[in-house]
């Protein structure tokens, strides 16, 4: 069967995540992918990095530009972050006519409408589940399970640095900022983790969903974005004593005059489910005219949840769009030679 190639750009936490599932689950993914997925190019400014984290065996580059451009690169894996170079490099690459997975929610919320016109243009995917709450496939949730509705509102817990914040300070009394720390230690912040304690980096996903949910292009401008850097213990411990969680919500609800999108601190009963979300998970209801209330639950940092649903979108594209039409596969993929009765 022959490989797609894959360039990957940025090998930081979720690209060495990425780097590592793809060889341990190999096997699995290439029968559901129905050919290998071989990450053949790694470029990325720390070369040191790079070869510690890939231990060989790969082409290792600091000149992502060269890529984008390389002709043997099918797919283009951007985990570079921000929208500065990054947005350079995806455009490049959709204009070159590969497909791009990104894990970027900041370059999508704020430049997704360009972006997404590009691929259009083109004729390529950009395919981003790892662009929101990490390991849950919400994207996909959204794309195709709840297709058939009209979605009415969804909000959720999506950011796991800030979730992580408000748990332990309410379980270990600890101060908000040695909590920070330990987020970053852990991998779960941004490389700015301003952007996780104002909201930013909530908002930037509720763009991205409202914008598939409502059908509606990416307004990142217009969104209320208010994080928890005002919050003290108190206000957790009130809340507390009122039977209250406070958790930080990205919402955004159907109106009869347009679309609600907001980020902030939230008052929710602490019988809720929602309410019980701790540490770096991450949850998202979302409610369907004809499904009624769906709640999606998982891991929404770090190296190999965020990496899993990378990968995913590796599989998705090299199954529905590689040009090769006799390697698309069917969902449910299994080698006849390999098929295992179930123990009872
Ligand atoms: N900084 C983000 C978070 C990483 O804490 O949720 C995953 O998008």
């Amino acid at each position: 069967m022959k490989p797609i190639n894959v360039g990957l750009l940025g090998i930081g936490t979720v690209g060495g995540g990425t780097f590592n599932v793809l060889k341990r689950n190999e096997e699995e993914i290439t029968r559901r992918a129905g050919r290998p997925i071989r990450i053949t190019t790694v470029a990325d400014k720390n070369l040191e990095l790079a070869r510690s984290v890939t231990g060989g065996g790969v082409k290792l580059t600091d000149d992502a530009f060269a890529v984008v451009a390389d002709p043997e690169i099918d797919i283009v894996v951007e985990l570079i972050g921000g929208y500065g170079v990054a947005k350079d490099l995806v455009l490049k690459a959709i204009d070159n006519g590969k497909h791009v997975v990104t894990a970027n929610k900041a370059l999508l919320a704020v430049h997704g409408n360009e972006i997404f016109a590009a691929a259009q243009k083109k004729g390529v995917m950009v395919a981003f589940e790892a662009a929101v709450a990490g390991g849950i496939p919400i994207i996909k949730a959204l794309r195709e399970g709840l297709t058939a509705n009209r979605i009415q509102w969804l909000a959720g817990i999506i950011n796991g640095t800030t979730n992580f914040i408000l748990s332990e300070m309410r379980d270990k009394g600890l101060p908000f900022a040695e909590v920070l720390k330990e987020a970053q230690a852990l991998g779960y912040a941004e490389a700015d983790p301003t952007f996780d304690i104002e909201g930013v980096d909530a908002a930037h996903k509720a763009t991205i969903m409202s914008a598939m949910a409502f059908g509606i292009p990416m307004q990142f401008d217009k969104a209320y974005i208010e994080g928890i850097t005002k919050l003290e213990s108190a206000d957790i411990t009130y809340a507390e004593q009122l039977g209250y969680r406070i958790k930080l919500l990205g919402i955004s609800r159907k109106r009869d005059n347009g679309v609600e999108l907001r980020v902030h601190p939230t008052l929710i009963p602490e019988k809720r489910l929602i309410a019980n979300v701790e540490g770096a998970m991450n949850a998202v209801l979302v409610q369907g005219d004809a499904v009624g209330a769906t709640l999606y639950y998982g891991k929404g940092a770090g190296a190999e949840p965020t990496a899993s649903a990378v990968i995913a979108d590796l599989v998705d594209v090299t199954r529905l769009h590689t040009a090769d039409p006799e390697h698309r596969v069917p969902h449910l993929a299994f080698q006849p030679d390999q098929v295992q009765d179930i123990a009872v």
